[in-house]
């Protein structure tokens, strides 16, 4: 459990995150305890261990999130909660980016694909993937939420939202002055620009059927309507779900196409990139009773952390798993053992469209634009930032594991010469 109060805290943060959770799964297997963020937590690297939490006996655990993150997306956001508001709202989401509703924003997805592409490599420009990747799946994730939105409108959302952004990991404080209190600042400058769109779709009767609209739409069995937090909550919620997780999902896998040339198999390719860069490395629940598993006492307040990267990372699962394999996919995994988008009444909602995207991206990518991707010499590096921005974002954790190391996969597309 580590020292008193800060517990493990120290060693997870100055490791790579991968190393510090493998050493403890070799020496105490695929159950044990540490401290980390002022809490006492079960590690679970077993399938079976995940799916117990997340799936059989999810109702024993609760989502859980610091106040402060919570305060800054919006309480009302899905993933803080269980039971009849989550699942409510749960099928809503789902149903406004299934893939039959996704449809109607291929065309959109590819013609920002293409532009996104074309606007990289102007002027044989050096661009960070991952900074262009979350502009890439910001717009995504508009798209997918709002159908066509003025431009005026994406403009102040984006400001701001980048202002919440960077108070997201900062010291929680509402200080004038410090990242957290511009970052309150901006979330409130968020609902009055989404209030202002609200009226306007309102006004207009649109017919389209995005995600706004379900949300404006919903009633609940007593008839009941969404406040205009409520909506809020859950479009910023859905917004912060679906940026950084995807854009790091892709400058994963741009990095291990160019580490290999010969991996043109798109869907495979995908599918694998996902489980070496295990994006979301873990998930945290709170067992709200005593729960027995296998003989362990996990005790009522423990945190418990399904460890996806471990399971993925596991050579009982995934022969060889440091080697980047897409063929590996060609059979099916086991059950239980490839979660990229999580498992159970909190799964990833967004996973169709996460999907498409990368798939139409790197289909342009791939058949349009030669790459030149430059190292510091050998394989092409990812910096270290990468490690920890997309689980941090769910998990509350911040992304120092990069901090004062930062450098930049640099990448610059070239269009193909016609021939
Ligand atoms: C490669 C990209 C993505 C990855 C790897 C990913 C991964 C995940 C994972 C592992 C969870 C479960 C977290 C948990 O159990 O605590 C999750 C939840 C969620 N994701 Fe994603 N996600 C991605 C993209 C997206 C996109 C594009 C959207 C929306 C447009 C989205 C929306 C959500 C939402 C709303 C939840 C919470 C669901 C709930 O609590 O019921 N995600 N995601």
């Amino acid at each position: 459990m580590g020292y008193s109060y800060i517990g493990e805290t120290l060693q997870l943060y100055s490791q790579d995150p991968s190393v510090f959770f493998a050493n403890k799964q070799k020496r105490y297997g695929d159950i044990f305890k540490t401290h980390i963020l002022g809490y006492p937590c079960v590690m679970l690297a077993s399938p079976e261990a995940a799916r117990f939490v997340l799936v059989t006996y999810a109702h024993l655990f609760k989502p859980t999130y610091p106040k402060s993150k919570e305060r800054l997306i919006g309480p009302s956001a899905l993933f803080f909660h269980q039971g009849n508001y989550h699942s409510r709202l749960r099928k809503l989401v789902q149903s406004s980016l299934s893939p039959e509703a996704l449809r109607k924003i291929v065309d959109d997805i590819d013609a920002l694909a293409i532009s996104s592409l074309e606007s990289w490599a102007e002027n044989n420009q050096t661009i960070n993937t991952f900074r262009v990747m979350k502009k890439f799946s910001f717009e995504v994730g508009i798209l997918a939420i709002f159908g066509q939105l003025d431009a005026k409108y994406k403009k102040e959302l984006n400001k701001n939202y980048s202002i919440v952004e960077k108070g997201y990991n900062s010291f929680p404080t509402n200080l004038p002055g410090t990242a957290y209190y511009k970052a309150m600042v901006a979330r409130r400058k968020l609902s009055e620009i989404l209030r202002e769109i609200i009226c306007e779709r309102k006004e207009k009767r649109t017919v389209e059927k995005d995600l706004l609209i379900h949300l404006l739409n919903f009633k609940d069995v007593k008839g009941k309507t969404l406040t205009e937090d409520q909506i809020a909550d859950n479009v910023i919620g859905v917004l912060f779900a679906a940026q950084d997780t995807t854009a790091s999902a892709l400058t994963w896998i741009l990095k291990y196409l160019y580490d290999d040339q010969k991996l043109l198999e798109a869907v495979k390719v995908i599918l694998e990139s996902l489980r070496m860069s295990s994006i979301i490395s873990f998930t945290f629940r709170e067992a709200v009773v005593d729960v027995e598993y296998n003989g362990y006492l996990i005790p009522k307040g423990w945190k418990v952390m399904p460890l996806f990267r471990n399971i993925h990372h596991n050579p009982e699962f995934f022969a060889d798993p440091r080697n980047f394999d897409a063929s590996r996919f060609e059979v099916a995994p086991k059950p239980n053992t490839y979660m990229p988008f999580g498992n159970g009444a909190h799964a990833c909602p967004g996973n169709e469209l996460a999907k498409l995207e990368m798939m139409i991206l790197i289909h342009h990518l791939v058949t349009k634009f030669s790459h030149a991707l430059i190292t510091a010499g050998g394989k092409s590096k990812i910096p270290k930032e990468q490690y920890s921005t997309a689980h941090s974002q769910y998990l509350g954790m911040d992304s120092h594991l990069g901090s004062g190391r930062k450098r930049e996969a640099k990448q610059i597309p070239r269009k193909r010469d016609a021939s």
